[in-house]
């Protein structure tokens, strides 16, 4: 099994790409420490994880909020007594996000805490656990949506994404020498709630979005978990500072 014996630390678990991480890890044999704001639902992926036979722990955390973070991260430790895998995955995309000139700052601020805060916070809690161990990977989700412009702007969920990016960067060089990888998966589109919230249930919007996306469909959360569980094993020793960009070819679209 690719991730015998890794304890992992899974963010945004109760939903989407990190609930389907959390089965995927565990049955390549990890302990999973999914951690949800939504306690209901990261309660659901533990029951589900478990039900297969895979071993996992809920530990509320709002990831925005350091005492939640520190507090759910030491919990995680002493649950599992250690901590391998930092997988970042929480992350909001609010409606009422849209171009700088019509987005509130109230919308702003808490994209940013979400998504970027939220990252600081776990890694500065997962870090120095990892520095004790000598070794870890963290794994940080951007968007495509960092890499190249769009005409239907979410430009607080766009540059929060491109501070993940070059947050990761920082990461790689800091702490490498310390065992510890970081690198970052931009999804293109994927096929999960946050996405279908937003744009599924308006057949113009996605069928414009298609007829951009040459792979001819959405992607699934398994073709990004496939890419975390590579970047979470020892297969990626030699992998840090990467951005991966796991979205079926849309961002080489030119036409
Ligand atoms: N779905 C896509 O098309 C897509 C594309 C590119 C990037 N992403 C990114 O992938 C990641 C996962 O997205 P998803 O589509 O699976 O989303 P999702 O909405 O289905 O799941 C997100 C999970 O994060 C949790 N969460 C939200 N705020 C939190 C907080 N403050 N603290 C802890 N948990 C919190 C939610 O409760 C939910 O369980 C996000 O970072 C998202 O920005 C998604």
């Amino acid at each position: 099994m690719r991730l015998q014996d890794k304890v992992c630390v899974i963010t945004g678990a109760g939903s989407g790409m990190g609930r389907v991480a959390c089965g995927v890890f565990a049955r390549e044999g990890a302990r999973v420490a999914a951690l949800d704001v939504v306690p209901d639902a990261g309660a659901r992926t533990v029951a589900e994880v478990r039900a297969g036979g895979g071993e996992a722990t809920f530990f509320p955390c709002d990831v925005a909020d350091e005492q939640s973070v520190r507090t759910a991260m030491a919990a995680a430790v002493d649950r599992y007594g250690k901590l391998d895998v930092l997988y970042n995955n929480a992350g909001i995309m609010p409606a009422e996000d849209h171009s700088v000139i019509d987005t509130a700052v109230a919308v702003w601020d808490r994209v940013m805490a979400v998504n970027v805060r939220g990252i600081f916070l776990c890694c500065k809690y997962a870090i120095p656990q990892m520095q004790r161990q000598g070794r870890g990977s963290i794994i940080n989700v951007a968007s495509f949506v960092a890499l190249v412009g769009c005409s239907v702007p979410q430009d607080a969920y766009t540059a929060s994404k491109g501070a993940v990016i070059a947050l990761t960067k920082s990461l790689a060089i800091q702490f490498r020498p310390q065992g510890i990888r970081s690198n970052a998966i931009c999804p293109g589109p994927i096929e999960t709630p946050m996405m279908t919230e937003w744009l599924l249930k308006d057949e113009a919007a996605r069928d414009v979005r298609l007829s951009r996306q040459p792979s001819g469909r959405f992607g699934r959360p398994e073709d990004v978990v496939n890419c975390a569980l590579y970047l979470a094993s020892d297969e990626s020793d030699w992998t840090n500072g990467a951005v991966l960009v796991i979205d079926g070819g849309i961002t080489s679209n030119y036409f």
